[in-house]
Protein backbone atom coordinates (compact mmCIF):
# COMPACT_ATOMS: atom_id res chain seq x y z
CA UNK A 1 0.00 0.00 0.00
CA UNK A 2 2.39 2.52 -0.85
CA UNK A 3 -0.13 5.57 -1.01
CA UNK A 4 -0.87 4.50 2.88
CA UNK A 5 3.55 5.40 3.44
CA UNK A 6 4.42 8.20 5.62
CA UNK A 7 0.72 10.00 5.94
CA UNK A 8 2.17 12.34 8.61
CA UNK A 9 4.14 14.27 6.02
CA UNK A 10 0.52 15.21 4.56
CA UNK A 11 -0.56 16.89 8.22
CA UNK A 12 -1.90 20.04 7.53
CA UNK A 13 -0.49 23.09 9.55
CA UNK A 14 2.68 20.96 10.65
CA UNK A 15 4.77 22.94 12.87
CA UNK A 16 1.55 24.03 14.98
CA UNK A 17 1.65 22.32 18.69
CA UNK A 18 -0.84 19.72 18.93
CA UNK A 19 -4.07 20.91 20.49
CA UNK A 20 -6.59 18.62 22.48
CA UNK A 21 -9.09 17.85 20.14
CA UNK A 22 -6.52 17.30 17.21
CA UNK A 23 -4.86 14.27 19.78
CA UNK A 24 -8.23 13.19 20.73
CA UNK A 25 -9.00 12.38 17.25
CA UNK A 26 -5.93 10.97 16.03
CA UNK A 27 -6.56 7.34 15.73
CA UNK A 28 -4.19 5.73 18.35
CA UNK A 29 -2.84 2.28 19.35
CA UNK A 30 -1.49 1.40 22.59
CA UNK A 31 1.20 -1.25 22.66
CA UNK A 32 2.69 -0.66 26.08
CA UNK A 33 -0.32 -0.55 29.19
CA UNK A 34 -0.03 -3.21 32.19
CA UNK A 35 -3.71 -3.69 32.83
CA UNK A 36 -3.00 -4.03 36.34
CA UNK A 37 -1.22 -0.69 35.89
CA UNK A 38 -4.67 0.53 34.92
CA UNK A 39 -6.55 0.27 38.96
CA UNK A 40 -8.01 3.45 39.80
CA UNK A 41 -7.71 3.79 43.49
CA UNK A 42 -11.55 4.41 43.67
CA UNK A 43 -11.58 0.67 42.46
CA UNK A 44 -8.89 -0.58 44.38
CA UNK A 45 -10.70 0.46 47.65
CA UNK A 46 -14.13 -0.68 46.02
CA UNK A 47 -12.44 -4.21 44.91
CA UNK A 48 -11.04 -4.27 48.78
CA UNK A 49 -14.39 -3.89 50.00
CA UNK A 50 -16.30 -6.25 48.09
CA UNK A 51 -13.22 -8.94 47.96
CA UNK A 52 -12.60 -8.49 52.31
CA UNK A 53 -8.86 -7.55 51.43
CA UNK A 54 -6.84 -5.81 53.95
CA UNK A 55 -5.43 -2.44 52.45
CA UNK A 56 -2.58 -0.05 54.24
CA UNK A 57 -4.86 2.64 52.73
CA UNK A 58 -8.29 4.34 53.82
CA UNK A 59 -9.49 7.12 51.12
CA UNK A 60 -8.46 7.69 47.49
CA UNK A 61 -6.46 10.69 48.86
CA UNK A 62 -4.26 8.24 51.14
CA UNK A 63 -3.51 6.10 47.94
CA UNK A 64 -2.77 9.25 45.54
CA UNK A 65 -0.73 9.79 48.56
CA UNK A 66 1.28 7.35 48.49
CA UNK A 67 2.28 7.22 44.70
CA UNK A 68 5.45 9.31 45.24
CA UNK A 69 8.55 7.26 43.73
CA UNK A 70 12.31 7.17 43.21
CA UNK A 71 12.86 4.62 41.07
CA UNK A 72 11.14 1.66 39.47
CA UNK A 73 11.27 -0.34 42.75
CA UNK A 74 9.80 1.55 44.80
CA UNK A 75 6.82 1.47 42.23
CA UNK A 76 6.47 -1.89 41.82
CA UNK A 77 6.27 -2.56 45.13
CA UNK A 78 2.78 -0.77 45.63
CA UNK A 79 1.41 -1.92 42.12
CA UNK A 80 2.34 -5.62 43.29
CA UNK A 81 0.29 -4.94 46.43
CA UNK A 82 -2.49 -3.15 45.06
CA UNK A 83 -3.19 -6.35 42.52
CA UNK A 84 -3.80 -8.26 45.61
CA UNK A 85 -7.41 -7.10 45.83
CA UNK A 86 -7.88 -8.70 42.27
CA UNK A 87 -9.45 -12.31 43.16
CA UNK A 88 -12.56 -12.94 40.71
CA UNK A 89 -13.20 -12.76 36.81
CA UNK A 90 -15.84 -9.71 37.56
CA UNK A 91 -12.56 -8.43 39.12
CA UNK A 92 -10.52 -8.87 35.98
CA UNK A 93 -13.54 -8.00 33.89
CA UNK A 94 -13.89 -4.61 35.72
CA UNK A 95 -10.55 -3.66 36.01
CA UNK A 96 -10.26 -4.36 31.91
CA UNK A 97 -13.79 -2.47 31.14
CA UNK A 98 -12.61 0.61 32.99
CA UNK A 99 -9.63 0.92 31.15
CA UNK A 100 -11.50 0.17 27.88
CA UNK A 101 -14.21 2.86 28.27
CA UNK A 102 -11.02 5.33 28.98
CA UNK A 103 -9.63 4.29 25.42
CA UNK A 104 -13.02 4.89 23.67
CA UNK A 105 -12.85 8.68 25.32
CA UNK A 106 -9.35 9.09 24.26
CA UNK A 107 -9.63 7.64 20.60
CA UNK A 108 -7.10 4.99 21.47
CA UNK A 109 -8.60 2.07 18.57
CA UNK A 110 -7.05 -0.58 19.22
CA UNK A 111 -5.15 -1.74 22.17
CA UNK A 112 -2.44 -4.63 22.87
CA UNK A 113 -2.45 -5.06 26.84
CA UNK A 114 0.03 -6.95 29.04
CA UNK A 115 -0.97 -8.91 32.03
CA UNK A 116 1.20 -10.54 34.90
CA UNK A 117 -0.10 -13.96 35.31
CA UNK A 118 2.33 -14.77 37.82
CA UNK A 119 1.20 -11.87 40.46
CA UNK A 120 -2.36 -13.64 40.34
CA UNK A 121 -1.54 -17.30 40.48
CA UNK A 122 1.54 -16.73 43.07
CA UNK A 123 -2.08 -15.79 45.03
CA UNK A 124 -3.67 -19.32 44.29
CA UNK A 125 -5.68 -17.64 41.85
CA UNK A 126 -6.41 -19.71 38.51
CA UNK A 127 -4.74 -18.45 35.64
CA UNK A 128 -8.42 -19.57 33.95
CA UNK A 129 -9.90 -16.70 35.92
CA UNK A 130 -8.04 -13.87 34.97
CA UNK A 131 -8.08 -14.50 31.26
CA UNK A 132 -11.39 -15.11 31.61
CA UNK A 133 -12.29 -11.70 32.90
CA UNK A 134 -9.70 -9.55 30.77
CA UNK A 135 -10.75 -11.84 27.63
CA UNK A 136 -14.51 -11.04 28.40
CA UNK A 137 -13.80 -7.71 28.93
CA UNK A 138 -11.91 -7.32 25.46
CA UNK A 139 -15.23 -9.14 23.40
CA UNK A 140 -17.43 -6.44 24.55
CA UNK A 141 -15.03 -3.94 23.98
CA UNK A 142 -15.17 -5.07 20.18
CA UNK A 143 -18.84 -5.27 19.57
CA UNK A 144 -19.68 -2.32 22.12
CA UNK A 145 -16.68 0.36 21.69
CA UNK A 146 -15.62 -0.80 18.28
CA UNK A 147 -11.96 -1.27 20.04
CA UNK A 148 -9.96 -3.55 18.31
CA UNK A 149 -7.50 -5.59 20.79
CA UNK A 150 -4.58 -8.18 21.86
CA UNK A 151 -3.41 -9.62 24.84
CA UNK A 152 0.43 -10.03 25.88
CA UNK A 153 1.50 -12.18 28.62
CA UNK A 154 4.13 -10.87 30.74
CA UNK A 155 6.95 -12.94 32.56
CA UNK A 156 8.03 -11.31 35.65
CA UNK A 157 11.57 -11.30 35.55
CA UNK A 158 12.61 -11.24 38.94
CA UNK A 159 11.12 -14.63 39.51
CA UNK A 160 13.32 -17.42 38.19
CA UNK A 161 13.48 -18.84 34.73
CA UNK A 162 11.65 -21.80 36.41
CA UNK A 163 8.78 -19.56 37.19
CA UNK A 164 8.18 -18.53 34.16
CA UNK A 165 8.29 -21.83 32.60
CA UNK A 166 5.31 -23.22 34.83
CA UNK A 167 3.27 -19.62 33.89
CA UNK A 168 3.68 -20.48 30.40
CA UNK A 169 2.82 -24.50 30.69
CA UNK A 170 -0.52 -22.92 32.55
CA UNK A 171 -1.09 -20.68 29.73
CA UNK A 172 -1.03 -23.29 27.22
CA UNK A 173 -4.69 -24.30 27.37
CA UNK A 174 -5.61 -20.02 26.44
CA UNK A 175 -2.73 -19.67 24.08
CA UNK A 176 -5.56 -18.89 21.59
CA UNK A 177 -5.96 -15.82 23.56
CA UNK A 178 -2.58 -14.40 23.39
CA UNK A 179 -0.41 -12.15 20.88
CA UNK A 180 2.41 -12.82 22.28
CA UNK A 181 4.73 -13.00 25.52
CA UNK A 182 6.43 -10.12 27.11
CA UNK A 183 9.06 -9.17 29.74
CA UNK A 184 8.60 -6.59 32.86
CA UNK A 185 9.08 -6.00 36.60
CA UNK A 186 12.57 -5.23 38.43
CA UNK A 187 15.14 -4.91 34.99
CA UNK A 188 18.59 -4.59 36.60
CA UNK A 189 20.04 -7.34 37.26
CA UNK A 190 17.25 -9.15 35.30
CA UNK A 191 18.50 -9.36 31.72
CA UNK A 192 16.24 -11.47 28.98
CA UNK A 193 19.45 -13.83 28.83
CA UNK A 194 17.79 -15.46 31.69
CA UNK A 195 14.17 -16.01 29.39
CA UNK A 196 16.09 -17.08 26.37
CA UNK A 197 14.98 -20.88 26.67
CA UNK A 198 11.36 -19.90 27.50
CA UNK A 199 10.33 -16.99 24.64
CA UNK A 200 12.43 -19.50 21.88
CA UNK A 201 9.52 -22.04 23.31
CA UNK A 202 6.42 -19.52 22.81
CA UNK A 203 8.04 -18.14 19.61
CA UNK A 204 8.21 -21.79 18.24
CA UNK A 205 4.25 -21.98 18.91
CA UNK A 206 4.00 -19.10 16.82
CA UNK A 207 3.90 -16.06 19.35
CA UNK A 208 4.96 -12.98 19.20
CA UNK A 209 7.85 -11.39 21.62
CA UNK A 210 8.58 -8.30 23.06
CA UNK A 211 10.50 -7.31 26.21
CA UNK A 212 11.00 -4.47 28.46
CA UNK A 213 14.59 -3.49 27.79
CA UNK A 214 16.52 0.09 28.45
CA UNK A 215 13.97 1.31 30.80
CA UNK A 216 16.93 1.08 34.19
CA UNK A 217 18.97 -1.25 31.94
CA UNK A 218 21.82 -0.56 30.08
CA UNK A 219 21.79 -0.82 26.09
CA UNK A 220 23.31 -4.14 26.36
CA UNK A 221 19.80 -5.38 27.69
CA UNK A 222 18.09 -4.05 24.55
CA UNK A 223 20.96 -5.80 22.35
CA UNK A 224 20.07 -9.29 24.29
CA UNK A 225 16.56 -8.67 24.08
CA UNK A 226 16.49 -8.50 20.17
CA UNK A 227 19.78 -11.34 19.91
CA UNK A 228 18.65 -13.72 22.38
CA UNK A 229 14.82 -13.12 22.82
CA UNK A 230 14.47 -11.99 18.66
CA UNK A 231 11.72 -9.66 19.56
CA UNK A 232 9.57 -8.16 17.77
CA UNK A 233 9.23 -4.94 19.67
CA UNK A 234 11.52 -2.90 22.67
CA UNK A 235 9.33 -1.93 25.38
CA UNK A 236 10.50 1.97 26.28
CA UNK A 237 14.26 1.58 24.73
CA UNK A 238 14.64 5.40 25.57
CA UNK A 239 18.71 4.49 27.32
CA UNK A 240 19.31 3.43 23.17
CA UNK A 241 20.66 6.53 22.47
CA UNK A 242 22.97 5.55 25.22
CA UNK A 243 24.72 3.64 21.99
CA UNK A 244 25.21 4.83 18.17
CA UNK A 245 25.48 1.71 16.76
CA UNK A 246 22.52 -0.03 18.84
CA UNK A 247 20.55 3.33 17.44
CA UNK A 248 21.52 2.63 13.82
CA UNK A 249 20.45 -0.96 14.21
CA UNK A 250 17.01 -0.07 15.44
CA UNK A 251 17.02 2.46 12.74
CA UNK A 252 17.66 0.23 10.05
CA UNK A 253 15.37 -2.73 11.01
CA UNK A 254 12.27 -0.74 12.16
CA UNK A 255 12.51 -1.78 15.79
CA UNK A 256 9.47 -0.43 17.08
CA UNK A 257 9.92 1.47 20.53
CA UNK A 258 7.21 1.99 23.19
CA UNK A 259 7.99 4.69 25.11
CA UNK A 260 6.19 5.46 28.06
CA UNK A 261 7.22 9.62 28.80
CA UNK A 262 4.97 9.72 32.11
CA UNK A 263 6.04 6.81 33.36
CA UNK A 264 9.37 7.92 32.36
CA UNK A 265 8.86 11.19 34.54
CA UNK A 266 7.46 9.39 37.48
CA UNK A 267 9.99 6.83 38.05
CA UNK A 268 13.02 9.54 37.35
CA UNK A 269 14.42 7.96 34.25
CA UNK A 270 13.79 11.54 33.27
CA UNK A 271 13.98 14.30 35.93
CA UNK A 272 10.75 16.06 33.74
CA UNK A 273 8.72 15.94 31.27
CA UNK A 274 10.81 19.08 29.40
CA UNK A 275 14.05 16.86 29.39
CA UNK A 276 11.95 13.47 27.70
CA UNK A 277 14.25 11.99 24.30
CA UNK A 278 11.01 11.13 22.15
CA UNK A 279 10.80 13.58 19.84
CA UNK A 280 14.82 13.21 19.49
CA UNK A 281 14.13 9.65 18.45
CA UNK A 282 11.86 10.34 16.58
CA UNK A 283 14.10 13.12 14.59
CA UNK A 284 16.95 9.90 14.83
CA UNK A 285 14.54 8.10 12.50
CA UNK A 286 13.36 5.50 15.65
CA UNK A 287 10.02 3.50 15.05
CA UNK A 288 8.90 5.37 18.61
CA UNK A 289 5.83 5.37 20.24
CA UNK A 290 3.68 7.14 23.12
CA UNK A 291 2.10 4.43 25.84
CA UNK A 292 0.54 5.30 29.25
CA UNK A 293 2.64 1.99 31.06
CA UNK A 294 0.98 2.25 34.14
CA UNK A 295 -1.73 5.12 33.87
CA UNK A 296 -3.55 4.86 37.07
CA UNK A 297 -0.01 5.07 38.74
CA UNK A 298 1.89 7.62 37.05
CA UNK A 299 -1.35 10.85 36.20
CA UNK A 300 -2.21 9.88 32.86
CA UNK A 301 -3.79 7.85 30.07
CA UNK A 302 -2.42 7.68 26.66
CA UNK A 303 -4.14 11.35 25.70
CA UNK A 304 -2.73 12.46 28.49
CA UNK A 305 0.73 11.33 27.62
CA UNK A 306 0.04 13.02 24.38
CA UNK A 307 -1.14 16.36 26.24
CA UNK A 308 2.09 16.11 28.38
CA UNK A 309 4.21 16.13 25.28
CA UNK A 310 2.61 18.97 24.03
CA UNK A 311 2.37 21.33 26.54
CA UNK A 312 6.27 20.86 28.04
CA UNK A 313 7.64 19.17 24.44
CA UNK A 314 5.50 22.14 21.96
CA UNK A 315 4.96 18.48 20.39
CA UNK A 316 4.14 19.59 17.09
CA UNK A 317 0.89 18.08 14.91
CA UNK A 318 2.97 16.91 12.59
CA UNK A 319 4.99 15.14 15.39
CA UNK A 320 1.78 13.77 16.61
CA UNK A 321 0.61 12.61 13.70
CA UNK A 322 3.85 10.42 13.21
CA UNK A 323 3.92 8.86 16.80
CA UNK A 324 -0.16 7.98 16.02
CA UNK A 325 1.07 6.64 12.66
CA UNK A 326 3.69 4.40 14.27
CA UNK A 327 1.42 2.93 16.57
CA UNK A 328 -0.15 1.43 13.64
CA UNK A 329 1.96 0.28 12.18
CA UNK A 330 4.05 -0.63 14.84
CA UNK A 331 0.60 -2.97 15.93
CA UNK A 332 0.32 -6.60 15.57
CA UNK A 333 -2.58 -5.84 13.32
CA UNK A 334 -2.32 -6.30 9.54
CA UNK A 335 -4.01 -6.01 6.17
CA UNK A 336 -7.55 -4.60 5.63
CA UNK A 337 -7.57 -3.63 9.95
CA UNK A 338 -4.38 -1.87 9.37
CA UNK A 339 -5.15 0.33 6.32
CA UNK A 340 -9.11 1.12 7.73
CA UNK A 341 -6.95 2.93 10.58
CA UNK A 342 -4.41 4.58 8.81
CA UNK A 343 -6.67 5.58 6.34
CA UNK A 344 -8.74 7.49 8.95
CA UNK A 345 -5.50 8.89 10.31
CA UNK A 346 -4.91 10.55 7.13
CA UNK A 347 -8.31 12.18 7.07
CA UNK A 348 -7.84 13.02 10.74
CA UNK A 349 -4.95 14.91 10.02
CA UNK A 350 -6.23 16.67 6.72
N1 LIG B 1 8.65 -1.60 33.95
C1 LIG B 1 8.81 -2.86 34.38
N2 LIG B 1 7.82 -3.57 34.87
C2 LIG B 1 6.60 -3.03 34.94
C3 LIG B 1 6.38 -1.75 34.53
C4 LIG B 1 7.44 -0.99 33.99
O1 LIG B 1 7.34 0.17 33.58
N3 LIG B 1 5.07 -1.51 34.75
C5 LIG B 1 4.53 -2.63 35.26
N4 LIG B 1 5.46 -3.57 35.40
ZN1 LIG C 1 5.87 -1.29 31.26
Amino acid sequence: MSKLRDIWKTTSRPEEVADTAFLRALPKAELHLHIEGSLEPELMLKLAERNAVALPYNSVEEVREAYQFTNLQTFLDIYYQSAGVLLNEQDFYDLTWAYLLTCHEQGVVHTELFFDPQTHTERGIDIGVVFDGITRALSDAATQLGITSGLILCFLRHLSEQDAFECFEQAKPYLHHILGVGLDSSEVGHPPSKFERVFAQARDLGLKAVAHAGEEGPPSYIYEALDLLKVDRIDHGVRCLEDEALVERLVEEGIPLTVCPQSNVRLKVFEKMADHTILQMLDRGLMATVNADDPSFFGGYLLDNFQFMANDLAMTRAQAARLAENSIRSSFISGDLENNYLEKLKKVIA
